[in-house]
């Protein structure tokens, strides 16, 4: 594994601290406060191409390689989690979900929307009764002619407020457990589903949270993506290289929360010097550094995997464990460093520590991310 970046890498990375700078960092604070991201943030990151990293460019891509991607997320994590969370999602788990898995027709009909920023995509898997057991979803897809009749709720859908398009789970034959679930790709504008944004969120908060509510919503056949009874594995896939994206995340919250603390430490005077002087100051610094190293290398391996073809789902959950944790913990610290001026959001370490908070739950929760390794070591499933 090569650490050097190349040329376009170096250029891209640079792209995104450039438009974090712009267009981000300036908003924040308010965005935070009124709950909503400014939705034109989404056209601007598809202009900018950072909705299409990876996805041909055929279907309206910017090409790029996984550590490219990565490296976009780092920074967008790194100005703030709502935007990034838009990202993850409607490229990461849709748009990058249809390129791997959609006929011709869906691709030309989904691709150039989603990577461009014409449309948002959700991923409606989680339910108001199934979080970590999502193979036991009970949403229903019942065949009717040429079309399928869809019913059920969809819970804590990222961009479900915003979305155009759900990639959505539901169950569709009488088979057991996850061998019954299919995928589908549901318009929002579809008679019948209905959202409810979800406001009161620890963190995240500028973020379109919603759920979602299916309630006799008629699409054709021709929606269903990847073969019947294969949802679960579309899902899984995705997830997969989701974790890596959430690690990528939460790097950059991490080396936010370093940089903030650095800079704050080197002007904050205590007993007569800056607090950069005291060793316990640079210990919670230090304990910092050391978590964004490790989180950094353990997310860089998984997109070296996947640009070399190698099998990556262990080596994510794993990156995706270490980074969210790290990600609470470097926050957790930054407070520390910052004392009580920590705990007002005029400062950032209360944001990075609420926006961290939800990274150890969502794509799998740590305790999931464990029982996936733990099983790829014993070769015994808890599940
Ligand atoms: N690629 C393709 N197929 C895969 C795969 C992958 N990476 N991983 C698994 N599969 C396939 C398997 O081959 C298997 O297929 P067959 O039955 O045809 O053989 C099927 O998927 C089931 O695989 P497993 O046996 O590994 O599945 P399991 O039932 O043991 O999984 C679990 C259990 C790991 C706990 C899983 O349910 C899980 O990951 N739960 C957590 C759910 C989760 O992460 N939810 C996040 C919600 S989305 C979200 O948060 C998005 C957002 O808005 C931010």
């Amino acid at each position: 594994m090569n650490l050097e970046l190349s040329e376009e890498q170096s250029a891209v990375r640079q792209l995104a601290r450039d438009f974090v700078e712009r267009e981000i960092a300036p908003h924040v604070v308010a965005w935070d406060r009124a709950e909503e991201v400014d939705r034109s943030i989404v056209k601007k990151l598809g202009e900018v191409g950072f909705l299409g990293l990876t996805v041909d460019e055929e279907y309206g891509g910017s090409g790029g390689d996984h550590l490219a991607y990565c490296l976009v997320t780092e920074e967008l994590g790194r100005g703030d989690s709502s935007v990034r969370g838009i990202v993850s999602v409607s490229l990461g788990l849709v748009a990058k979900t249809i390129a791997a898995w959609g006929d011709e027709e869906q691709k030309r009909r989904w691709l150039p929307g989603l990577t461009s920023g014409e449309y948002v995509g959700c991923f409606g898997l989680t339910e108001p009764g199934t979080g970590s057991d999502a193979g036991n979803l009970s949403t229903r897809a019942v065949r009717d002619g040429d079309d399928y009749v869809i019913n059920g709720t969809k819970m804590f859908i990222t961009n479900g407020t915003w979305a155009d398009v759900v990639l959505l789970f539901a169950r569709s034959t009488d088979a057991p457990g996850h061998k019954g679930v299919s995928a589908f790709l549901v318009p929002t504008d579809t008679p019948g589903l209905s959202r409810r944004t979800i406001h009161g969120k620890l963190g995240l908060r500028g973020q379109a949270t919603a759920e979602v509510v299916l309630e006799d919503v008629r699409v054709p056949a021709s929606a269903m993506l990847a073969p019947e009874g294969k949802g679960f594995s579309v899902a899984m896939s995705a997830l997969a290289k989701g974790r890596m994206s959430v690690a990528a995340g939460c790097v950059g919250i991490a080396q936010a929360a370093l940089d903030a603390a650095v800079k704050y430490a080197g002007e904050r005077e205590q007993f007569g010097k800056t607090i950069a002087h005291h060793q316990l100051v640079q210990e919670l610094i230090s304990d910092i550094a050391l978590d964004v190293d490790a989180a950094r290398l353990l997310t860089w391996r998984v997109a070296d995997l996947i640009d070399r073809g190698q099998p990556f789902t262990v080596e994510s959950s794993k990156a995706k464990l270490f980074a969210s944790e790290a990600a609470v913990r470097a926050a957790n610290n930054a407070l520390q460093v910052f004392g009580g001026y920590g705990y007002i959001d005029e400062y950032p370490a209360g944001k990075l520590l609420r926006d961290a908070r939800v990274m150890t739950l969502y794509e799998g929760t740590s305790q999931i991310q464990k029982l996936v390794i733990g099983r790829a070591l014993t070769g015994v499933s808890a599940f």
